[in-house]
């Protein structure tokens, strides 16, 4: 059933709890933390204009990265309060809790159309445990709630999911914020009853990861493209040689189910037929994660199906860019997820930057392209391809839940539009 959006609300006046996805990518810049990508803010500015001009007195809650229940300064949203200001063009005030005393006072001092941003939820462990008493906390100044971090949607946590429970109860509504409404437009709806031909782009490392996405979308898609190491996974259960390329040597029998099926359902399954592969040497050297560098050495196109026994493959090759593109180019509905190869590196980019220029090229033809989150958008913003495509989910891990077929809990919590008594929806 449609949830209850923002657009259906009266919300002037009211203290509507917005859940935001502000979980972007930060850097210390001479002692300081700054928002290095915007994208997200971005997106949630319609939302927020909506609210601001509506009269709300809005609170906005969120979470930046993995603090495990403590407070850590680096991990602090206010220089997202600041980002925020200067984008939404208007005061932004910060607090340093999201429950309590403090809380309760800023949220009281609002005006109509004014704006408050909580401190980190995920300060407390009891935001990701989704406990009840912490959820009743935060839900002490909601009149409404909203959630527009769909980003955060298959997360069953206290400030997407717990709160909307303890604000419905007292009869308060919860709605989808345009962000979340737009978001499960493409990835569900526009998706249903696709324009045909329609070609989905698959990439990444792990099979494993994207099974449950391929064997749903076998049932939709005309055409199936796979790239990324998984695609090695399919290589090998097809009897080739791997050399050192990253498979999944357990997951042989699950790319073969998906292979015959896509025979079984006349489905066009494209597996690359070259590759750039290039012989790892180790370094020393340690990345940002604390996992040792590789050093890749002697990148060489491979037209053998089989890789080298000392190299690895690590992107598409020109024959297979040149096949995927002429797919891509015929599509009237493209889904792209996933990257060809490791294309962080520049030697090994090449395939993925040629697939966002074919999906980019498509979609001035006509085509609809919806990329689902992550890497792809990376890789298409890192092409400059950004605002070429039809649409680009703020989510990563939310939007393969999604178009795996799971409900998102995020979702789940809001109310049905049937369901509201006081109003024509
Ligand atoms: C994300 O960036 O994936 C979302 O903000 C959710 O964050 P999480 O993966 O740490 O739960
Ligand atoms: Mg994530």
């Amino acid at each position: 059933m449609p949830k209850l959006t923002v657009k259906d609300l009266d919300v002037r006046g009211q203290r509507v709890f917005v859940r935001v996805d502000f979980n972007v990518p930060m850097e210390e810049k001479d002692g300081q933390m700054v928002v290095t990508d915007v994208t997200r803010i971005k997106e949630t500015l319609p939302t927020l204009d909506m609210l601001v001009k509506g009269g709300a007195k809005i609170i906005l809650a969120a979470h930046l990265g993995r603090p495990k229940g403590k407070k850590e300064p680096t991990m602090s949203l206010r220089p997202v309060a600041a980002k925020l200001a200067e984008m939404l063009k208007c005061p932004v005030n910060f607090v340093e809790d999201c429950i309590g005393e403090s809380v309760a006072k800023a949220a009281a001092a609002l005006q109509p159309g004014q704006v408050l941003l909580l401190e980190n939820v995920r300060f407390y462990a009891e935001e990701e445990a989704n406990n009840p008493a912490f959820a009743e906390k935060m839900a002490q100044v909601a009149d409404i709630y909203v959630n527009d971090a769909f980003g955060s949607a298959h997360r069953a946590h206290a400030s997407t999911e717990g709160i909307a429970r303890f604000v419905a109860k007292r009869g308060g509504k919860c709605a989808a914020g345009l962000l979340m409404e737009r978001e499960l437009k493409f990835l569900g709806d526009e998706l249903e009853k696709p324009a045909r031909p329609f070609v989905v782009i698959l990439g990444g490392a792990k099979v494993s990861d994207k099974i449950t996405v391929i064997d749903r979308l076998l049932d939709k898609a005309d055409t199936i493209l796979i790239g990324g190491a998984m695609a090695y996974t399919f290589r090998l259960a097809q009897g080739a040689k791997t050399g050192k390329s990253l498979v999944e040597a357990d997951k042989t029998d699950t790319a073969k189910a998906a292979l015959a099926k896509a025979k079984a359902k006349n489905v066009k399954f494209l597996l690359p037929t070259d590759d750039i592969v290039a012989t790892p040497v180790k370094t020393d050297k340690l990345d940002k994660k604390g996992k040792p560098i590789i050093d890749w050495q002697n990148p060489t196109t491979n037209t053998d199906l089989n890789c080298p026994d000392e190299m690895a493959g690590l992107d598409i090759g020109p024959a297979t860019v040149k096949a995927y593109s002429a797919e891509i180019a015929s599509a009237k509905t493209i889904l792209w997820n996933g990257p060809m190869g490791l294309f962080e590196n520049k030697q090994f980019a090449a395939g993925t930057n040629a697939v966002a220029k074919a999906v980019a090229d498509a979609t001035v033809k006509g085509a609809k392209s919806i990329i689902g989150g992550g890497d792809s958008v990376k890789a298409l913003n890192k092409a400059g391809l950004g605002g070429q495509v039809t649409f680009m989910s703020t989510g990563g891990g939310a939007s393969l839940e999604f178009l795996e077929g799971k409900e998102l809990p995020g979702v789940a919590a809001l109310s049905d539009k049937g369901t509201c008594c006081c109003c024509a929806h």
